[in-house]
């Protein structure tokens, strides 16, 4: 480890603002503002335990949230168009068709939350399938027509990208929503698509719910993918903090951090 000198610096221990439970969830609302209907925004939602463990036991998410983290993810999904989901995700946490968060509806203007599913295999998993509504699938020329036989061509979203049949390129995939109306996007992961999100510089917006626990070794961190042992071969990017929420009880944390 090689040492660093850094300047003297003030701390601040911030003073509490206090967030009683809200059904209407006001405060939290205002505290993720991303701008007006219609401006562009991708925010993603992750979840992990102290030890950076993006999963638990059972390989889902869930088991590692908690009440603090699920206050801030209604209200998320509330306040966006689109969730944007790694298949690999919509497989592993069983997702089906979205509903807005109950008693939230009023944060979003009354549109349906739509689903849009990331896979190079166009393979979807039988969950989102069995609805009225039909998910987007944003996909490359491999998965397009496989994608379509199960949702229909007017919901595959095929934008191609340069390395090879099944590359997706996921700038185009954003603009293709935009187009459709789907303008403030929230991705619940997972890892590699979260990985390739960042690479590509698309994340607005990375809010992290930090939750009170080790699980150990095994589990995968909030981002994978990348080169060789899946090592980034770029410098650490910066992230400013937007705001951290602590759950008192717990030691919960709640961070928003801006990326762009
Ligand atoms: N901690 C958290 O907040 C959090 C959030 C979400 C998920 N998870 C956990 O993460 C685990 C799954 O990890 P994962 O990395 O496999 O999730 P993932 O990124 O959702 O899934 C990977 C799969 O999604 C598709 N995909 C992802 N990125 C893509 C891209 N850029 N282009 C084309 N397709 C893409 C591919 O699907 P095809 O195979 O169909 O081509 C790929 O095999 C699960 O255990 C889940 O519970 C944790």
């Amino acid at each position: 480890m090689t040492s660093t000198t850094h300047p003297p610096l003030d701390l601040v221990f911030p003073a509490a603002e206090h967030l009683p439970p809200d059904p209407g969830e006001a405060r939290l609302a205002a505290l993720y503002d991303a701008g007006p209907p219609g401006t562009r925004h991708l925010r993603v939602n992750m979840v992990a335990a102290v030890d950076g463990a993006a999963w638990g036991p059972d390989h889902r998410s869930g088991s590692i949230n908690d009440a603090a983290d699920w206050r801030a993810f209604r209200v998320l999904r509330a306040l966006a168009d689109v969730v944007l989901v790694g298949a690999g995700t919509a497989r592993a946490e069983g997702y089906t068709m979205l509903d807005r968060p109950r008693g939230l509806e009023h944060l979003s203007g009354g549109s349906p939350l739509e689903l849009a599913l990331v896979t190079r295999s166009g393979r979807l998993p039988e969950g989102v399938l069995d609805a009225d509504r039909r998910p987007w699938v944003v996909t490359g020329r491999a998965g397009a027509p496989v994608a379509a036989g199960a949702v229909g061509a007017d919901h595959v979203v095929e934008v191609p990208g340069p390395d090879g049949d099944d590359d997706v390129d996921l700038p185009a995939a954003l603009d293709a929503l935009a187009e459709r109306g789907m303008t403030r996007v929230l991705s619940e992961g997972g890892p590699t698509l979260l990985g390739t999100l960042l690479a590509a510089g698309v994340v607005d917006e990375l809010c992290v719910t930090t939750t009170p626990q080790l699980v150990g070794p095994g589990p995968g961190r909030i981002v994978a993918g990348g080169g060789p042992q899946g090592a980034s071969s770029a410098p650490p990017a910066p992230a400013r903090l937007g705001h951290l929420i602590v759950a008192p009880g717990s030691g919960t944390t709640v961070a928003r951090w801006e990326l762009r």
